[in-house]
């Protein structure tokens, strides 16, 4: 049997080439792209351009690996089942920040996380307006535009600089938690910050720009590739309750340390959206 970190090795290089020439797709609209229609809300957007770049990952890692499998944000948007099997299965998030996208604010990236018996084993996160790439593959450590990256050292809420998003849904009890979180960590950490799009917090994360990123109510394609880019950054990923991560469950909470993620934990307001 081929040894699986080469052949990890070769699906990577395949999908980076994918994603650089979809990246092309997104540049040709930096300074917006108003043209969308809305999917589940009036915040919920997607343009042609999430539409285009998706086919084309999908239609070229198909053409190349006919046994692989995906999950893919527009795709079941569309209707096809959101299922993780243990088949290398392709996790897309062809524009993460599309609100952004639209009004031309330039933190948008294609994400792609790579999962083999439903670990994972590589992301790539690319934005390719302002050229960021933030890559991981499993035991191999994270990189940002080819140098190593590392999570930083904070412990303590206290001191920590902590990113979230409001999202893309107006349900009020989501809100409401959303409200409370905002005022316990205004109260009690160094700062907050929110760059609208969650794969790209994730890598803030794992540069050590930011100490901690959660969310609730985001789905598998915003995260996939976020979470192994931290954890090869050295970072943690778990559940914002304080358990174990889990891809299809909506939640995350991504941090530079355990201390500082299980403190978190304990002081969030807790919301459970329906699962992937
Ligand atoms: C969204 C962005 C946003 C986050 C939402 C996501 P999309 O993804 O990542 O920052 O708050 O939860 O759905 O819709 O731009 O792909
Ligand atoms: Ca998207």
């Amino acid at each position: 049997m081929a040894d699986q970190s080469a052949l990890v090795d070769e699906y990577f290089e395949s999908a980076l080439s994918l994603v650089k020439t979809c990246g092309n797709l997104i540049k040709d609209h930096i300074t917006g792209c108003k043209d969308f229609v809305l999917k589940s809300c009036d915040i919920d957007l997607v343009t042609e351009i999430d539409k285009k770049v998706e086919e084309t990952l999908v239609g070229g890692l198909s053409k190349l690996y006919a046994d692989h499998k995906f999950i893919g944000e527009e795709a079941v948007s569309d209707g096809a089942k959101c299922e993780l099997t243990d088949a290398p299965t392709w996790v897309i998030d062809p524009v993460d920040g599309t609100m952004n996208f639209v009004h031309g604010f330039p933190h948008s990236c294609i994400s792609l996380g790579l999962l083999i018996n439903k670990e994972a084993v590589a992301g790539i996160v690319y934005n390719p307006i302002l050229e960021q790439l933030f890559t991981a593959k499993k035991g191999k450590g994270a990189f940002y535009n080819g140098r190593q990256i590392h999570v930083s050292q904070i412990k303590e809420l206290s001191k920590a600089l902590i990113m979230t998003e409001a999202g893309t849904s107006r349900d009020p009890e989501r809100q409401k938690v959303l409200f409370e979180n905002f005022k316990m960590i205004i109260t009690k950490a160094h700062g907050i910050r929110t760059l609208g799009s969650a794969a790209l917090n994730m890598c803030m994360v794992a540069l050590g720009g930011a100490d901690l990123n959660f969310e609730f109510g985001i789905h598998a394609w915003d995260i996939a590739a976020g979470d192994i880019i931290v954890r090869e950054a050295g970072g943690v990923c778990i559940d914002p309750a304080g358990g174990p991560f889990d891809v299809l469950s909506r939640r995350v909470l991504c941090a530079s340390t355990e201390e500082l993620a299980q403190e978190m934990a304990k002081n969030l307001c807790q919301f459970y959206p329906e699962r992937d």
